[in-house]
């Protein structure tokens, strides 16, 4: 089955150094690894991008708070970004970071391009400014409280000299592309949500700030006393990170024309839905102006909440799933961030459903391993038997093909849903089947030998299924099992398991007495 791209280019949204991780970025993360990985279990070849955002003035001020140069909070965030995702297993092949001179140089030359294509022009700007989420805003965007509309912060009133992107020229062009791309926004209400944006007259993009009141940022190579809107810097990471572009080739050869053998387009943004304006208006209308490609596909998520309240450090409501990592360990915390939450959809932290989530991966796939594995053991020495393994191919072959479908159509948390199924078949197949009662009996040494081998493959495929989510989980799986690794989607069909060794060992998530908080 060859539906999965066999390459794919995937990235998150860079994160702000200004703070630590937290939960909103470890779900990104999370989901985006788990994707990612689902593609190189299909087989593709994948490069998955993330990073830092690190220019601008919410980074200045941050520094400036810490009595810091702006470089070395950022160098020390990035290295907090990338331990945490080293520790949570997150499988990037390129972490990038804006103040990278290769990222410096493709903006400049992107900013060129657009110049030269008449796109770019000089005019005064009035207006307001919010630097939490480095955004302008109008009179009206401010309403009677006259803060932010996004965060509820304070904003500033600024009016300076600004460079301009003729973002309105492409407003009809990005329309048509909605609309000939029903599913290019997932899910479909937030496509819904840009395109009834677009009802509005789209207005021009500001893309510059004068270098005497934010120095911090990357000089527009047409007039050094300006430096890139954060935003714009910002999003051309995604096309700094595909190799498209030569920023140092002469004009003309720098591959705007071209970007085969390149990663350009990217197949997938996953971004949260506080950021889509900026990926489904800006980026894509800044592309078309560049003459690149658009993205395929974007993936806009929805947030961890208490109550109706968006999780934030600022807004002094976390509660920390992060920290049940210690008592739970990585995977759950990933199993619980990614199958709790409806892909595109808000959620709730709760510990009640933190608990209920935890106990299906204890009582039902540890279980079935801890069973099955013993059962192996006690009645064949430990040694997988030779004997057909297809008791419950026909659930096999709906489960495997329900958790593609929901892959592809990025409702992980369904397709997650299918691989637990899987676990949930086994163990009801160890109900009706009663091992223990075909092993007393050695007429039916046969049946016992096709039911053992049959779950020995449920294990396999379930390993399959679910190492995308717990892939540190899933590898110990396989390992009990005597496989070397975990199969890839396409191994499973010719999987054989007779007369490998397996080993019982301890629980693989040991059941819990405690309450969380
Ligand atoms: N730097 C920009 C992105 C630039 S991309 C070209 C930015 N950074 S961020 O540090 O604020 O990280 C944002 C990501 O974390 C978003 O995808 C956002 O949705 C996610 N989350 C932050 N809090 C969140 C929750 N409470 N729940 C889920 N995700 C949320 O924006």
């Amino acid at each position: 089955m060859s539906r999965t791209p066999q390459r794919f280019y995937l990235t998150t949204p860079i994160y702000y150094a200004t703070g630590e991780p937290h939960i909103g970025h470890a779900y990104t993360t999370f989901l985006a690894d788990t994707v990612a990985r689902y593609h190189r279990q299909a087989g593709a070849q994948v490069h998955f991008l993330t990073g830092t955002d690190e220019h601008g003035q919410k980074i200045q001020e941050e520094a400036d708070r810490r009595d810091l140069k702006p470089i070395e909070l950022c160098d020390e965030m990035a290295e907090r970004f990338r331990e945490a995702w080293e520790h949570l297993d997150i499988s990037y092949d390129r972490f990038i970071r804006t103040t990278e001179a290769e990222h410096i140089r493709v903006v400049q030359a992107f900013l060129n391009r657009l110049n030269d294509r008449g796109l770019i022009y000089e005019d005064r700007y009035s207006g307001w400014y919010c630097v939490h989420e480095e955004r302008y805003w109008t009179e009206k965007d401010l309403g009677q409280e006259r803060s932010c509309p996004e965060c509820g912060r304070p904003v500033r009133e600024i009016e300076e000299k600004n460079y301009f992107f003729r973002m309105s020229r492409f407003q009809e062009e990005l329309i048509q592309h909605l609309e000939t791309h029903p599913e290019w926004i997932v899910p479909k209400a937030r496509q819904n949500e840009v395109l009834g944006f677009l009802q509005k007259p789209l207005s021009d993009l500001s893309i510059s700030r004068p270098r005497s009141r934010l120095s911090w940022g990357v000089p527009l190579p047409f007039d050094e006393d300006h430096v890139t809107y954060v935003w714009v810097d910002a999003l051309i990471n995604y096309v700094t990170a595909s190799g498209a572009i030569r920023p140092d080739s002469p004009p003309g050869e720098q591959g705007f024309e071209d970007v085969s053998g390149s990663w350009w387009p990217a197949d997938l943004h996953i971004i949260g839905k506080d950021i889509l304006t900026t990926h489904a208006v800006y980026w894509p209308t800044l592309l078309l102006g560049a003459g690149l490609p658009l993205p395929r596909k974007i993936l806009s998520h929805g947030w961890w909440v208490v109550g109706e309240t968006k999780m934030s450090k600022s807004l002094g409501n976390v509660v920390d799933p992060l920290e049940l990592e210690e008592e739970f360990g990585k995977d759950a915390v990933r199993w619980y961030l990614i199958r709790e939450m409806p892909t595109g959809h808000d959620a709730s932290y709760t510990p009640e459903r933190f608990l209920a989530r935890y106990e299906e991966l204890a009582n039902i796939l540890g279980n079935l391993a801890s069973r099955v594995l013993s059962m192996v053991d006690r009645y064949r020495g430990g040694e997988i038997p030779s004997a057909e393994a297809d008791g419950l191919a026909a659930k096999e072959k709906a489960l495997v093909e329900r958790y593609r479908e929901a892959m592809d159509a990025l409702r992980v948390h369904e397709a997650l849903g299918a691989g637990m199924e899987m676990a949930r078949e086994a163990n009801g197949y160890v109900e009706t089947q009663e091992p223990w009662t075909l092993a007393k009996d050695p007429n039916r040494s046969r049946e016992l030998d096709e039911t053992l081998a049959t779950l020995l493959r449920s294990l396999a495929v379930v390993a399959g299924l679910l190492f995308p989510v717990m892939p540190a989980k899933m590898e110990e799986l396989a390992r009990r099992i005597g496989l070397d690794g975990v199969p890839t989607l396409e191994a499973l069909s010719s999987l054989n398991l007779a007369g490998r060794e397996v080993e019982r060992g301890s629980p693989l998530f040991p059941r819990k007495e405690t309450e969380v908080s």
